[in-house]
């Protein structure tokens, strides 16, 4: 039985390793266009984004997560060779875990993955399960948003709702690229932000946690990206969203709300603007037949509460078959929802890419008509 499936992607494909108390964590990208103008400062600042000032608001475990890229980079470009980039693990403390061995977690993977890999699995910290994988995610992400810079394709996420503080307000894009990152919940409404935080340590302060919500929006896709029927672009971003540990529900758009308009609601009219057509509402969040719309794409995910908690919860004991209670120690973060802020974004950034390649709209090396329009040079430079 192996411990799979780890790849992701048809022409831009992801691989993810590691384990949270193993020795690193990174990712394998094949298939990413030769050409590319990309320096391991490009995953750097992705993946510092993980990582909220306010240290109370996230796991104490506090890696530095500084990338290391092995291949796939000559000269500042990437060569069409696969791309290998990792983080070492530094802060691990596998003793915190002795106590988990034999109790499974309530919300964890713990007594499934258990009974699947007979035990074999590494559970410190969660393992293949654990947050930490997402760092592979960041990765794969900072080459593909560097790809859909040159296209002009532009992915934003950010914090919608945490608990039960919601971001109401509509926000200028450029709010959203200043704000998002300005705070630790990283929610582009600072007013809005300073709530979530409140509620975060209020939970906190209780041996609990919260959950929330992540919205992320990509503007300027062509036309018609997407691969009916079993890999549509909403069933495609859907599934690397749902692969991301903590994701409990996404929706497009309007989403379920859907179900309760009608017809006349619930439809996106067209109209002409400036002779281009234009869709003059975007309930169906810019994909329709799983194809994009022209109108932005707009998806949310539903992050549900951490876990870990330190109140004390029923589970059982494996090594005596009888009912126990736990309390998990630990270094565990609160809210999930401020890191996987960026992870969002890179998933959704890494399927675009997966799709554009698919449909020919990036070509598989990059010429100076792509990258040389981008930065101003001009093909006899
Ligand atoms: C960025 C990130 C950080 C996470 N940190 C924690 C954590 O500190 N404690 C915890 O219990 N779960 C954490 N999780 C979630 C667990 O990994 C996840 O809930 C668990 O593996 C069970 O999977 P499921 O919730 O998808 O069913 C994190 C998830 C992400 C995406």
């Amino acid at each position: 039985m192996s411990l799979g499936a780890n790849s992701i992607g048809k022409e831009f494909v992801v691989t993810c390793f590691g384990e949270s108390h193993g020795r690193c964590v990174g990712a394998v990208i094949d298939g990413c266009p030769a050409g590319l103008p990309l320096a391991e400062e490009d995953i750097q600042k992705a993946l510092d984004k993980r990582l909220p000032p306010n240290r109370e608001l996230v796991s104490a475990r506090r890696e530095k997560d500084t990338v290391e890229v092995l291949s796939g980079i000559y000269e500042g470009f990437t060569t069409g060779a696969p791309i290998c980039a990792l983080v070492w693990n530094k802060q691990v403390v596998s003793g915190d875990y002795d106590s988990i061995k034999y109790k499974p977690r309530p919300g964890h993977a713990d007594y499934p993955a258990r009974m699947k890999y007979v035990g074999f699995n590494d559970y410190r910290g969660g393992g293949r399960f654990s947050g930490r994988i997402t760092v592979a995610f960041v990765i794969a992400g900072a080459v593909a948003k560097k790809l859909l810079d040159v296209f002009g394709v532009e992915v934003l996420a950010y914090t919608t709702a945490i608990g039960d503080v919601e971001l109401h307000a509509t926000l200028s894009l450029d709010e959203v690229r200043e704000n998002t990152y300005a705070n630790s919940v990283r929610c582009p409404d600072p007013d809005v932000a300073e709530e979530m935080e409140e509620t975060i340590l209020r939970a906190k302060k209780e041996g609990d946690s919260v959950g929330g919500i992540v919205e992320c929006v990509a503007f300027n896709l062509p036309v018609g990206v997407g691969e009916p029927i079993f890999d549509s672009l909403d069933a495609d971003i859907a599934k690397m969203l749902f692969d991301v540990p903590a994701v409990k529900g996404v929706e497009f758009g309007v989403g379920f709300e859907a179900a309760k308009m009608r017809g006349s609601e619930n439809n996106d009219p067209y109209g002409m603007c400036d002779d281009e057509i234009e869709l003059l509402s975007n309930n169906a969040g810019g994909v329709l037949g799983g194809l994009s719309s022209g109108a932005p794409l707009v998806v949310r995910v539903a992050v549900k509460p951490t876990s870990s908690i330190s109140k004390e919860q029923k589970t059982v004991d494996l090594s005596k078959m009888e009912d126990a209670t736990i309390q998990v120690q630990g270094r565990h973060d609160p809210c999930i929802v401020p890191k996987a802020v960026p992870v969002v974004e890179a998933s959704v950034a890494t399927v675009l890419v997966d799709q554009l390649l698919r449909g020919g709209f990036i070509p598989k090396v990059l010429g100076v008509e792509a990258i040389g329009e981008y930065y101003g040079v001009k093909e006899e430079d």
